[in-house]
């Protein structure tokens, strides 16, 4: 059998495009490749494709020379990446390469929202993780918290105020929040990650604040209560339809919360810490992981996510606050760093996950897609 052939996607239009970048950096570097064949794609911030060439090194550098353009069609009998080139006033498509997979490496929207999946659901291309569904509620917080009551699981309590609401009768918008869930309250864009306009706020002018924030990046804003002593515990998921989860780890952030600066800009003493394993009960850990397992399955997940949970230190209650479906995945990020912890090294993992990706694939394809009622 000859290797596989591994497309890569990177970078991308979101805020956590940096982010992107390093998780495939290692993501790559692992890879075996005596196994792999890695053929690296690029998405600007802009989201033009680029291939060929050193497409990593183009958009860190921003210098799209390094790289060309391309692009993946959604018509499954042209599977594979294309070449564009200019000629003449014409776009010239032609074959770059053959995809057997693809692992995007894409945090946050236009990526790890189930965009990029549908696109690679309608080439007939697999790839590693959730599919449409999974993604698109594992990115929405509000759906998201929906879909958790609807199965029991706990979440804070919370009010969704859309952002028109809000702009046409703020302070209307502020006294419903104050009657339902009093102060401090965390604002937040219903989708987006990496704490980017999220908010703790102690009273109404914060609250102004933390909402007119949230406001620039949704039209849908998520006003919580605060967990009383928040613990961040998290927990890595694998598997399709028999998803398995790891020990828990815990994030001692570095700020009053797990803001922007406390996940990427603290660095060495000020860093944020992760312990693994999170120091807990054996009965919470238990609880965690199955709640992990359950949230899951819950919103039809596939290959990973990373399952992160508020835990009182004040009243010991355990909420279930997101599901990342694409994690931070460099060689010192939680998710594969929690894998590590209970037996599963890096690189492994990787194999795991396209294995996963691939039988994901052959389950779906043996769907019907026809149907003849003179056949019944
Ligand atoms: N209801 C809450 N109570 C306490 N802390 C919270 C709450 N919501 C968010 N936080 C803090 O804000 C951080 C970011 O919020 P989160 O919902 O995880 O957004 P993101 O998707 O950007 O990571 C959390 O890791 C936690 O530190
Ligand atoms: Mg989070």
């Amino acid at each position: 059998m000859g290797k596989l052939r591994v497309g890569v996607i990177f970078g991308g239009r979101s805020g956590e495009h940096e982010v992107s970048l390093a998780s495939a950096r290692s993501v790559m570097g692992a890879m075996d490749p005596e196994k792999y064949e890695v053929v690296p794609i690029g998405i600007t911030k802009e989201g033009a494709w680029i291939a060929s060439g050193d497409p990593m090194a183009a958009l860190t550098e921003g210098d799209l020379s390094l790289s060309a353009p391309a692009t993946l069609l959604p018509d499954p009998s042209r599977r594979g990446l294309m070449r564009l080139e200019e000629e003449g006033g014409r776009t010239i498509l032609s074959l770059l390469a053959e995809l057997d997979v693809v692992f995007p490496v894409l945090h946050g929207p236009y990526g790890e929202d189930g965009t990029v999946q549908g696109l690679l659901d309608l080439a007939g291309v697999p790839y590693v993780g959730a599919g449409v569904t999974g993604s698109a509620v594992g990115m929405d917080k509000a759906i998201f918290k929906r879909v958790m009551q609807a199965h029991g699981l706990p979440v804070v309590d919370y009010l969704l105020v859309m952002r028109r609401e809000w702009e046409a009768d703020p302070e209307g918008v502020m006294d419903r929040i104050e009657a339902k869930l009093g102060y401090p309250v965390f604002t937040k864009p219903a989708n987006l990650g990496s704490s980017v306009g999220v908010n703790k706020c102690h009273d109404r002018e914060g609250l102004a604040r933390g909402l007119a924030d949230a406001a620039q990046y949704d039209r849908k804003l998520l006003v919580e209560a605060a967990v009383p002593q928040a613990r961040e515990i998290e927990v890595s998921v694998l598997g399709n339809d028999d998803p398995i989860a790891s020990v828990p780890g815990e994030i001692i952030p570095s700020r009053e919360f797990y803001s922007y600066a406390a996940k990427y800009l603290d660095e060495g003493e000020q860093a944020s810490e992760l312990l693994i394993p999170a120091p807990l009960p054996p009965e919470v850990t238990e609880r965690v992981r199955e709640l992990a397992v359950e949230a899951y399955r819950a919103i039809d997940c596939a290959g990973m996510a990373r399952a992160d949970f508020l835990l009182s230190g004040e009243t010991g209650a355990l909420y279930v606050n997101e599901l990342n479906t694409i994690p931070g995945f460099t060689k010192i990020s939680m998710y594969p760093k929690l894998w590590e912890a209970s037996g599963i090294p890096y690189s492994q993992l990787i194999d795991r996950l396209i294995e996963l990706a691939l039988e994901r694939h052959a389950d779906r394809m043996r769907n019907r897609t026809t149907y003849r009622p003179e056949e019944e």
